[in-house]
């Protein structure tokens, strides 16, 4: 399974990566409004400390604007994927970039005969979001699950599933279980993946009964 960071926060990502785990990073329209950048700006930072696929999301609704908007991103840097929303012209955009060599994520995905339509338009990735499904009283996971079902069933389905708006590590642990390709996840919600009171407890236990010891591990 990817992480992606879904961030615009170019001093998180920077330290994220020194994890090892990012391969990837997500922005939207809102996570750039967060960071106070210009997007090209933005993009291009977050590009060149990431070497896997970074989503830079266009902001026009109709399919010329888009089609413009997607091109110039595309331009930033040669792992710029260019996202679109899950509307007709969004779809148009979708198709028309991926056959010019660009790769798309279509964003804003609520349902599985949204996730169809992103599939057949050829986009490299479709982001059901979880959490605003869930914020709405349906169940986020399902989405996710039912979307894999479907994709498994069609070979010719290259587009891959990336778990969004992911609000809790057991959206982690779900989406992987189902076998999600990318999870995009908050910064936060990565650094509480590491987190149990156990391991805390645990290692505190050892460190005391160590130091009872009176040793110390001279490496030689
Ligand atoms: C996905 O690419 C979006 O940027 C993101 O996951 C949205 O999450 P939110 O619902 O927490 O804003």
């Amino acid at each position: 399974m990817k992480f992606f960071v879904d961030t615009a926060d170019v001093a998180e990502i920077r330290s994220l990566v020194e994890t090892g785990f990012i391969d990837g990073v997500t922005t939207n329209p809102s996570l750039i409004a967060q960071s106070g950048r210009r997007i090209e700006e933005a993009i291009a930072e977050i590009c060149s400390l990431v070497s896997g696929p970074v989503s830079a999301e266009v902001t026009a609704t109709d399919l010329n604007g888009m089609l413009k908007e997607g091109r110039y991103l595309a331009k930033i840097a040669s792992n710029v994927v260019v996202k679109v929303p899950l509307t007709p012209e969004g779809l148009k955009a979708c198709r028309a970039l991926t056959q010019e060599g660009t790769l798309v994520n279509v964003t804003l995905c609520f349902s599985a005969a949204q996730a169809i339509l992103a599939a057949k338009a050829g986009a490299s990735f479709i982001s059901p979001f979880i959490g605003r499904l869930d914020d709405v009283g349906e169940t986020g996971m399902d989405l996710i699950h039912q979307i894999i079902q479907i994709y498994s069933n069609y070979p010719d389905f290259h587009t891959q599933v990336l778990a969004a708006s992911i609000r809790s590590p057991l959206h982690v642990i779900e989406a992987a279980r189902m076998g999600a390709d990318v999870a995009t996840i908050p910064p936060k919600i990565l650094h509480q993946l590491y987190k149990h009171p156990l391991t805390d407890k645990g290692l505190l236990d050892f460190l005391d009964d160590w130091q009872k010891t009176g040793q110390q591990i001279i490496a030689i």
